[in-house]
């Protein structure tokens, strides 16, 4: 049976339809990846940038390096993969989980997104944390909160722990999946690559879309080796289709 045919069987029961998206799903949009051939963790330290350790050690080159990225997630506009995830929402529950922090699923227009892993548009205060909103270009280095403590990116690094709020949501929307989608990620970080085996304890249908294999693809029910911009819309029509036959 393949996945049309198994959502066209389901189709009834298919309420709620969580994204969990990774690196994968903005690589078409100009943004790299962590592990993919031009990955950031292939030509960078992540201990040496992504970790609050490296940034207490030396603010001024973590936050070079965080700059750059912004730069080019500003220059980047979200890919037909992320406009169809938002176009699903007029059809179907859809809740997004994802651990990117470029913003492109909300620009795309997608509602209900969590943050598994922060954002990397806003600033927190190291000291306050108070949350600055507008920054896009810096006259000081590392940039400074109002209350004169060093401001840091609001992104979630490696040994910290995810936003409490997000992480419990986030569970939850898991465990109520009636289909999980999970785009563009190698699904080798924690806690984020648990919630397809949440989402499969509960009775979903589990649908991979990565150009390449996973160490969990033998736990999906459909793992398809394709391009997300490429497939996304495609499966989208495909589920207006199913709908219009009901
Ligand atoms: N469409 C779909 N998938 C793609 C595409 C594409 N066009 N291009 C690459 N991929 C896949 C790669 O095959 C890879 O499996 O996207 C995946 C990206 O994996 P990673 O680079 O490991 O990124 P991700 O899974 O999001 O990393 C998780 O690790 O470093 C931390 O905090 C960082 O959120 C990040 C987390």
């Amino acid at each position: 049976m393949n996945w049309i045919e198994k959502i066209e069987d389901n189709f009834s029961l298919i309420k709620k339809i969580v994204f969990v998206t990774g690196a994968g799903i903005s690589h078409e949009s100009g943004i790299p990846t962590f592990r993919g051939k031009d990955g950031l963790w292939r030509n960078h330290d992540a201990m040496k940038l992504a970790t609050i350790d490296a940034f207490n050690e030396n603010p001024q080159f973590v936050w070079e390096w965080y700059n750059e990225r912004r730069k080019n997630i500003f220059e980047s506009f979200p890919n037909k993969g992320h406009q169809a995830i938002a176009e699903l929402q007029e059809l179907f529950d859809v809740v997004v989980l994802t651990q990117n922090v470029d913003g492109l699923h909300k620009k795309a227009g997608s509602r209900n997104v969590y943050e598994l892993h922060g954002d990397i548009i806003t600033l927190r205060c190291t000291n306050c944390d108070f949350i600055e909103e507008n920054f896009s270009e810096f006259s000081e280095f590392p940039p400074k909160c109002r209350c004169g403590s060093i401001l840091r990116p609001n992104v979630v690094w490696f040994g910290e722990s995810l936003p409490q709020q997000v992480w419990r949501n986030s569970i939850i929307h898991a465990s109520e999946s009636d289909l999980m989608i999970i785009v563009g990620t190698s699904l080798v970080v924690s806690p984020a690559n648990t919630l397809p085996l949440i989402a499969k304890e509960n009775g979903s249908i589990l649908m991979e879309i990565n150009p390449e294999k996973t160490e969990m693809s033998a736990e999906m029910d459909f793992s398809i080796q394709e391009k997300s911009a490429k497939f996304l819309p495609e499966f989208v029509n495909e589920l207006k289709k199913i709908k219009s036959r009901k």
